[in-house]
């Protein structure tokens, strides 16, 4: 059996890629195959596709790090999942899910909760993962500064902080503000008109999504014990307060999203829903850097 997949045989801008037909992949041990239901794009995905980060090797590759769909088989080893059963989670391959079927390691994976469809819950492994691993040692108190606040990991971030007790701070122009008022953000900074050093003080935590001078800016406003906590493929500071974070896939940790999601605390924002077809586009989306939460992509036939 043939499958849908977006490829590109080199590295480099939108017109790299292509709508090609694959052989099926099939599970291997510890994998089940996933009939996708959703995707959702992720800033990865553009550095990716154009060789800015070197994770998957040399092209041909699928792009793709999140998945949300049903399993349609089952890998030796694996005794979590059963056929029919709807999944999320990560994909960590060179076939990814910007595709019909991908194969995914059942680690990676957790139940879908009934309360989304795949369309959110697609939008929510890599970015909600980034967020709750950061943020897991935030205690009830703390005063927590998130960088690009209205983003797919900023907004999940500001969530995630609030259900931890936090008193949560952003930085967002304008236009986010009202956006993340509904979700529960205690004061946002409109960093076009303000430096957010003169009003955000006394931090124990940032959570840092930019990148550039926002780290250096960050450390004079945080407190002796506090964490500068990175998301970005920076040269390290030599400040013991930075801390460099990286998301690892993990179904334990989707357990963790899972169960916010479930109680209401977590809620992913959609920006918009686009066929697969149109990946270059949203790609493009995502590198304008103005996505307010999530863009999604949905199979061929879905569309
Ligand atoms: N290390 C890891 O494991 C890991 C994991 C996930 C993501 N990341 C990285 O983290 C970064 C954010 O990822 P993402 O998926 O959240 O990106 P994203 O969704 O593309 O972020 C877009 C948001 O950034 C905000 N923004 C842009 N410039 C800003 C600035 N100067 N100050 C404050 N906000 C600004 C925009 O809000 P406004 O319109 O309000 O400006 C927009 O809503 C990316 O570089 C990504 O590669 C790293």
């Amino acid at each position: 059996m043939s499958v849908k997949a977006i490829s590109q045989k080199t590295l480099g801008g939108p017109d790299v890629l292509e709508t090609v037909e694959v052989p099926a992949p099939r599970p291997g041990t510890g994998e089940v195959l996933v009939r996708v239901a959703a995707t959702s794009v992720n800033a990865a995905d553009w550095k990716l596709r154009a060789g800015v980060v070197d994770k998957l090797g040399p092209p041909p590759f699928t792009l793709g790090l999140d998945v949300s769909g049903t399993v349609t088989e089952v890998g030796a080893d694996v005794t979590r999942f059963r056929v029919g059963d709807e999944v999320y989670g990560m994909v960590l391959s060179r076939s990814g899910a910007y595709a019909e079927y991908t194969a995914a390691p059942a680690d990676f994976l957790d139940h879908k909760p009934s309360s989304i469809d795949h369309v959110h819950a697609a939008a929510l492994p890599t970015a909600a993962l980034t967020a709750v691993q950061a943020l897991r040692e935030v205690r009830a108190g703390q005063r927590v500064l998130v960088h690009a606040a209205a983003g797919g990991v900023g907004h999940l971030a500001v969530q995630a902080a609030k259900a931890r007790g936090a008193y949560v701070l952003g930085t967002a122009r304008a236009v986010n503000h009202d956006f993340l008022r509904a979700l529960g953000i205690d004061e946002v900074i409109d960093y076009t008109t303000t430096d957010f050093t003169t009003v955000a003080t006394d931090l124990d935590v940032v959570f840092d999504l930019v990148g550039g001078e926002y780290g250096p800016r960050s450390l004079s406003v945080l407190r002796p014990n506090g964490r500068l906590i990175d998301a970005q493929r920076e040269d390290a500071l030599t400040d013991p307060r930075f801390h460099r974070h990286f998301v690892t896939p993990s179904g334990e940790g989707l357990r963790e999203v899972s169960e916010l999601v479930r109680r209401g605390q977590l809620r992913v924002h959609i920006e918009r829903v686009l066929p697969m077809a149109d990946a270059a586009a949203a790609l493009d989306l995502s590198e304008s850097g103005r996505v307010r939460g999530k863009i999604v992509l949905i199979p061929w036939d879905a569309a």
